[in-house]
């Protein structure tokens, strides 16, 4: 493991260092890497423009360093373990040595199939091995990887293959999810007809991985040749070495959603985001060698990137790969999981911890965690009451838990306890990492300066100093990405969230801001799932706004006017148009979109000028009624009452 912490500083040293030579402090990080040429400039960064660039005209390659440069050093440390969704089947383990050869020979597929550096390969899997690899296979040759989340429906993944212009997709046959088997070549080949029939289908490859019985034919399209990942595993060659990549060269394309229109294309680049992702995992978690770290994420989320692919394996730590769901095939599955693999460093989402909770101590108290050193928490604001039960029944009241907050497009951990370092604070993300320079502005985009004596101040969360791994673009629309993150404060990346700051500079992150809600660590715009509800024929508008869940942290609520008012009595012409409404959404975005609650409704709260007071319909959906405030600015005042009347809850 390559030592990227400068030890024997304590956090405040090593924070003042960073801010007051930040070229020289990320120099010092980044080598920690091997380069195959130098870089000539740290950091060169402009917010208005945006244009950020770290470690211009060096080269590297990020498969060579989280595997080739292991696989020489220490190769018979065990890299990954892959335990698969059915408990009684054997999990899987892999070497440093032997999964780069599984990396290379992946590259050696990609390869014969043409796939060239700079073209984007979409990635739709189960979280089974091969999609590990193909990661890091598409790493190794330089080609962008765009990987799309198994739940999301062949309309998503349509659009996402259409906005990358990815000329290859590699799929498997089937998604196995707990008790549930899913289509996934189906979905591909549904995607692909959408595309087809709009013209606009760029895909020329399609490689299906997990058909050992050759079952179904392939799928056969006029433009798009489809082939089996076990017929081109055995037959190719090839074993690409590594393409030594500038370190501004595009690594990967992730979508996410936003307030407004379809998701954007979060475009990471090579150097930085390698450096970081390395980084924050080796500040944060504090791994040595023999350590297991698991983090729960799917792939197809930046969680799964930065610390179950690239972080972790950078960092030459063994991590656990899990292809199934915590509660299958009881609700102790992943505490069996710890024991069975003598997990050490634990990382997930406050929305696994309070499901999980919801089963008492029994099925955690059942097996040993004794192996459990540290425990993380990502995604969402962490409750309280989630915080002490993770740390007391999960941690035996021994292990840290760090409650870490980044974003898609940070590419890694912002803010963080470092794990056995940092004072905690539950419900507090809790400090800044070296490195990352936070502010809290008031809304006119002035900074929020720390008073004399320190006092709590809110504010909105922004950086005014670029990290390596901040995103670079939005794939194919830069002036969006302006829009999005620099243009609302100039001079500072804004981030969407609200945060308070205790009067040690503590950060607790309130929520998003804007549109966006956040199911279950899963982030949704509101206006993705009007634009699906507003499909169905028989619906005029609708409004969308999150609530209060007690496991999701947010759920879904739906308002919407039908073209025609169906009659007060018939409640199961209701039932049956609501569920219609919600299959409506599953089809368009996938199951983790699908509304909690619908309620049909006659008009919508609306100002003079027809815009939406979606704090009202806010209020109502979390039952916070008793106090709506002002109402004075609404056209017509009266809609709230019939609106709380029927409200769903
Ligand atoms: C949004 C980013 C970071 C990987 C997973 C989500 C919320 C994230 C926390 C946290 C409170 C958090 C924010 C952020 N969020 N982590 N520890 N405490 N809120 O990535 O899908 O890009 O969502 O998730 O609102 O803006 P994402």
């Amino acid at each position: 493991m390559i030592n990227l912490l400068i030890d024997g500083e304590d956090y405040r040293l090593q924070y003042r260092r960073s801010v007051e030579d930040p070229e020289g402090f990320w120099a010092g990080v980044a080598s920690g890497f091997h380069w195959h040429r130098p870089w000539d400039k740290v950091l060169e960064w402009n917010f208005e423009k945006p244009q950020v660039r770290w470690f211009e005209g060096g080269q590297t390659n990020l498969c060579y360093n989280a595997l080739d440069r292991h696989a020489l050093s220490h190769g018979d440390r065990i890299a990954l373990i892959w335990e698969p969704n059915e408990e009684n089947e054997e999990a899987r383990r892999w070497t440093y040595w032997e999964l780069k050869e599984a990396v290379v020979r992946t590259a050696g597929i990609l390869n014969d199939l043409g796939v060239q550096a700079g073209d984007r390969v979409c990635l739709y899997m189960p979280m089974v091995p091969e999609l590990l690899w193909t990661v890091l296979a598409c790493a190794r040759l330089g080609a962008v990887h765009s990987v799309v989340f198994g739940g999301f429906s062949a309309r998503s993944l349509a659009d996402r293959i259409a906005d990358a212009g990815a000329a290859y997709v590699v799929c498997a046959e089937q998604i196995r999810r707990g008790p549930k088997v899913l289509p996934c070549r189906a979905v591909v080949e549904e995607a692909l007809s959408l595309l087809d029939n709009e013209q606009e289908n760029p895909v020329r490859k399609v490689v299906v991985q997990g058909r050992p019985h050759h079952k179904e034919p392939l799928c056969s399209f006029a433009h798009t040749e489809c082939l089996d990942w076990e017929d081109l595993w055995h037959s190719t060659l090839s074993r690409p070495e590594p393409r030594w990549m500038n370190a501004e060269d595009p690594l990967f394309i992730l979508y996410t959603s936003g307030s407004t229109g379809k998701p954007k294309g979060v475009l990471h680049s090579t150097g930085g985001y390698m450096v970081y992702t390395a980084y924050s995992f080796a500040q944060v978690f504090r791994t040595r060698p023999g350590d297991v770290f698991w983090c729960t994420a799917d792939i197809g989320w930046i969680t799964g990137h930065s610390y179950l692919v690239y972080g972790p394996l950078l960092q030459g730590a063994t991590v656990v790969m899990f292809e199934g769901i915590p509660t299958h095939p009881d609700p102790s599955r992943f505490w069996k999981i710890c024991q069975r693999h003598r997990v050490t460093h634990f990382y997930t989402a406050p929305t696994a911890i309070r499901a999980l909770m919801v089963y008492g101590d029994a099925p955690v108290q059942s097996v040993d965690l004794s192996s459990l050193q540290v425990l993380g928490s990502v995604g969402e604001p962490i409750n309280e009451e989630a915080w002490l039960w993770y740390h007391r029944v999960v941690g035996g009241e021994r292990c840290p838990v760090t409650d870490t907050w980044w974003q898609t497009e940070t590419g890694g951990i912002l803010i963080g306890a470092l794990a056995g370092l940092s004072a905690l604070k539950p419900t507090f993300a809790g400090l800044p990492l070296p490195g990352v320079q936070p502010v809290l502005l008031d809304p006119s985009g002035r900074e929020l300066v720390s008073t004399d004596p320190p006092t709590e101040q809110e504010g909105l969360l922004a950086m005014r100093f670029p990290w390596p791994s901040i995103l670079r673009s939005t794939w194919g629309d830069h002036e969006r990405c302006r829009n999005t993150y620099f243009s609302p404060f100039p001079g500072y990346y804004f981030t969407g969230d609200g945060a308070r700051r205790d009067a040690e500079g503590m950060y607790r992150i309130i929520g998003r801001v804007d549109d966006v809600i956040n199911v279950s660590g899963h982030r949704l715009g509101t206006a993705e799932i009007e634009n699906a509800l507003n499909l169905h024929p028989m619906v005029v508008e609708s409004a969308v706004v999150g609530y209060d869940h007690s496991i999701k942290g947010q759920g879904i609520y739906a308002y919407v006017i039908l073209r025609t008012a169906l009659k007060d009595s018939d409640q199961e012409t209701e039932d049956r148009l609501c569920r219609e409404l919600s299959e409506t959404v599953v089809r368009e975005i996938g199951a983790i979109a699908r509304p909690d609650r619908i309620q049909l409704v006659e008009g919508l709260p609306k100002t003079r000028s027809g815009k939406i007071m979606r704090r009202f319909l806010r209020k109502i959906a979390s039952g916070d009624t008793a106090q709506m405030g002002d109402t004075t600015t609404l056209l017509d005042p009266t809609i709230l009452e019939s609106i709380l009347v029927g409200r769903k809850g």
